[in-house]
């Protein structure tokens, strides 16, 4: 057992919507989630980049005495998960969101097509076919790079015409024709899964690892002995870089009315 906070951290406010299911899950663990927005959107940052953020967010959530690192981005998860656990060298377990959705497909669809939308780092890195072939070589894994829908989510949009002509026109592209199941690989896209249902009308499964990542959270607090025992716990949110907007997107991403406080985290660096 232990009270120390869970650490979360993604480019933004999207892996708001993983510490929504982890919170879901787990109601009696304490957070504290850093949103890199200074850097945002890692999606098209190289891999170099990516890891030294993560780096520097993972030696925030450490000082702040975190228990694990949850990194709440597959673009993160993609190009700094083996960083960071090398970095961390066992003193806390790490979590990504990539490992849970390729084990559950793994399992789920074996000799179909599932289809896979993320940032152009998400799918650049070929992590995805990569870790569910290695699982189940009897699955077909096609990819498509989605970059306008993160920013698009950010800014509010969803559930509208702007949204639903980017949203189709990305699900109607060749490569992702005859698939049995989408992948959301992108933290953000659970706020257009409404959309991406209704484009599929129930014919292929839409598939968000969310809960999933919070099931291995919790697996993975278990197993070490790190689950929490008390019972008030405290949710705190920072962003590297504060403006209106992030403060009024954010609301979408977790269900209750949350406030984003600003961490100097990359001043003098
Ligand atoms: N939330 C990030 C992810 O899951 C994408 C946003 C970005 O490009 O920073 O990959």
């Amino acid at each position: 057992m232990n009270n120390s906070p869970i650490g979360i951290f993604d480019s933004g406010i999207g892996g708001l919507t993983v510490a929504a299911a982890i919170h879901k899950l787990l109601p009696n663990e304490s957070i504290i989630y850093v949103g890199d927005t200074a850097h945002l959107p890692y999606g098209d940052k190289s891999p170099e980049l990516i890891e030294q953020y993560s780096k520097g967010i993972t030696d925030y959530l450490l000082e702040r005495g975190c228990k694990i690192i949850v990194i709440a981005c597959n673009t993160a998860s993609a190009h700094a998960y083996k960083p960071i656990k090398q970095y961390v060298n066992g003193k806390v377990p790490v979590a990504n969101v990539i490992d849970p959705a390729a084990k559950a497909i793994s399992k789920a669809f074996n000799n179909k097509k599932v289809g896979v939308i993320g940032t152009r780092g998400t799918i650049n890195s070929g992590i995805y076919p990569r870790k569910i072939k290695k699982l189940n070589a009897d699955i077909e894994v096609t990819s498509l790079a989605t970059p306008l829908l993160a920013p698009m989510i950010e800014e509010g949009f969803f559930n509208n015409k702007i949204s639903k002509t980017v949203i189709n026109s990305y699900l109607d592209k060749k490569s992702l024709k005859g698939i049995d199941a989408i992948i959301l690989a992108c933290t953000h896209y659970p706020l257009i899964r409404k959309e991406i249902d209704e484009f599929y009308k129930g014919s292929i499964v839409v598939f968000d690892s969310a809960e999933m990542v919070a099931q291995d959270v919790k697996e993975k607090l278990d197993t070490a002995n790190l689950l929490n025992t008390q019972i008030e716990s405290k949710l705190e949110f920072y962003v590297t870089d504060y403006t209106d907007t992030f403060e009024k997107s954010a609301h979408y991403f977790f269900p209750t009315k949350i406030h984003l406080d600003r961490l100097a985290l990359w001043e003098n660096k």
